[in-house]
């Protein structure tokens, strides 16, 4: 017999799915859950706040631990904190915001930290403290709804209460239900009025939401995005067919009633997969596009262009980005470059900036952002990093890499390519600490070493975290 079978497992029964259990939190983990141990099981539960005594009822197994739902916070550990939203617990959106501020930055420093030293990564580098927010609710500048005919149906409801129609969020886990959205706590603020009044008008005009299903009904996606600093509102509505005919008198009534909507645009967009992007756009009212400044400088927004979604912690991380570029930054490449925010904003430093990006709108957006502001020295190449770099770099030496991709991190062909590039410094902005921590690794492998960790709080009260790695030559 192996040593291992002698060895007597002194843990208790395995929580059974559907029972009750009680446990303390102990900490959060990587997923963002509140994680204790019921009879020595590893138990995750999403909303639980370390230290507090929560009821959980068992779910299935994922990623490493035993789910749990949360069902009551028996004794609120000191940590707990109200929730400012009434769909906290169902929505999922925001599954921090019980847990006070300043622990949430703590946990979320803490996760970043072991990563990259479990990776051997830091050497003697510090991971500088997250730069969080003063009034880290209402930050959000863009939120995507969609519309769907099945409602979820909240605890504790009337019977019989009209079900098939709802504009709001997807319920985690059951993809087919929306759950309508009456108040958000981080969207901006009067976004939760234009919800309301699109939602009402929706079916005072008899649209039909569209059924995830059968993939049939008009409505599908509402997109409200603001500059924040010029108080420009647009609305993007995706539908499945255009449909002027009925899709214009709603539209028309929504401006009536809310007019602070600057534009409004329609995108349609036929196929199956849950996208808030059209195929083809109408404009209904309006430019078409807001604006937003940042950084001394204005951009321009179209519907689906990437911009950062908080617009005050977006100042604070191009601040840091400039404080990691030299005085005279040289030729910058800034890759997955969006509208251009980035680039554009260390152009007064460079002798030149190349953008590389894939989306044709934020392409145009960049372009245009460029012309806006004087500023002459950048270029923009509409395109896959993966198909333009080695182009773009061949022959000339970058002075400076901006690297930030989503959140699947780079394309593993890129890193060498990047890594021929050889660039004086890379500054790798990423919102998801696994994918960067895996392409960091590559990168050190090629040759370079991190000198500075940044962690910016881009997204209060949920697990996300955006952060700032500087890397330069061994
Ligand atoms: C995290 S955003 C960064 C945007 C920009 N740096 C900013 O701060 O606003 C990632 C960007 O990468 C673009 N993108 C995604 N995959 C790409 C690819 N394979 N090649 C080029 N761009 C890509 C997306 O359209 C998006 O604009």
């Amino acid at each position: 017999m192996g040593e291992n079978s002698t060895q007597i497992d002194e843990r208790g029964p395995r929580p059974v799915r559907g029972s009750q259990v009680e446990m303390r939190v102990e900490a959060i983990d990587d997923l963002g859950r509140g994680r204790g141990e019921v009879e020595g099981h590893p138990v995750a539960v999403r909303g639980a706040v370390p230290g507090s005594l929560v009821r959980a009822q068992i779910r299935r197994r994922h990623r490493g631990a035993i789910g749990g739902q949360l069902e009551e916070v028996l004794e609120p550990g000191p940590l707990q904190r109200e929730a400012r939203c009434p769909h906290v617990g169902t929505c999922g959106g925001c599954s921090f915001q019980t847990y006070d501020y300043t622990g949430q930055l703590e946990s979320l420093r803490g996760h970043l930290l072991e990563r990259l030293a479990e990776a051997d990564l830091l050497g003697e580098v510090e991971v500088e403290p997250v730069l969080g927010m003063e009034e880290p609710f209402g930050y959000r500048n863009k939120m995507d709804f969609t519309f769907g005919n099945r409602r979820w149906i909240e605890v504790g409801e009337p019977e019989g209460a009209r079900s098939d129609f709802a504009l709001g969020l997807h319920v985690p886990g059951v993809y087919s239900k929306v759950l309508d959205i009456q108040s958000c706590a981080i969207h901006f603020e009067g976004a939760d009025d234009i919800l309301s009044a699109a939602r009402e008008l929706a079916r005072e005009h008899d649209l039909e939401a569209w059924d995830t299903r059968r993939h049939v009904g008009l409505l599908r996606h509402l997109v409200l995005r603001k500059g924040v600093n010029t108080g420009e509102i647009l609305v993007y509505l995706v539908t499945s067919v255009e449909d002027a005919e009925r899709v214009d008198p709603w539209a028309a009534d929504l401006v009536r009633r809310c007019p602070q909507i600057t534009t409004l645009v329609q995108g349609i967009h036929s196929r199956a997969a849950a996208v808030a992007i059209g195929e083809e756009e109408r404009i209904l009212h309006g430019p078409g596009v807001i604006h937003e400044t940042l950084a001394g400088l204005t951009f321009t927004l179209s519907p689906t262009s990437f911009f950062q979604t908080n617009t005050t912690q977006a100042e604070r991380l191009l601040e840091c980005i400039h404080s990691e570029v030299p005085s005279s930054g040289g030729r910058v490449f800034d890759l997955y470059c969006g509208a251009g925010t980035i680039g554009l904003s260390l152009a007064s430093k460079a002798s030149e900036v190349v953008g590389l990006e894939s989306s044709p709108s934020a392409i145009r957006d960049a372009r245009a952002n460029a012309e806006a502001g004087g500023i002459h020295n950048a270029s923009f190449i509409e395109g896959d990093v993966l198909e333009n770099l080695e182009q773009c770099t061949r022959g000339v030496q970058g002075d400076l890499c901006i690297v930030d991709p989503p959140r699947a991190g780079l394309h593993p062909k890129v890193i060498p390519i990047l890594l021929a590039a050889a660039p004086a410094r890379m500054i790798y902005v990423s919102c998801n600490p696994v994918t960067a921590v895996r392409d960091l690794e590559h990168l050190a492998r090629g040759g370079y070493r991190l000198a500075r960790v940044q962690p910016v709080d881009l997204f209060p009260h949920t697990p996300h975290l955006e952060c700032v790695f500087t890397l330069v030559p061994r």
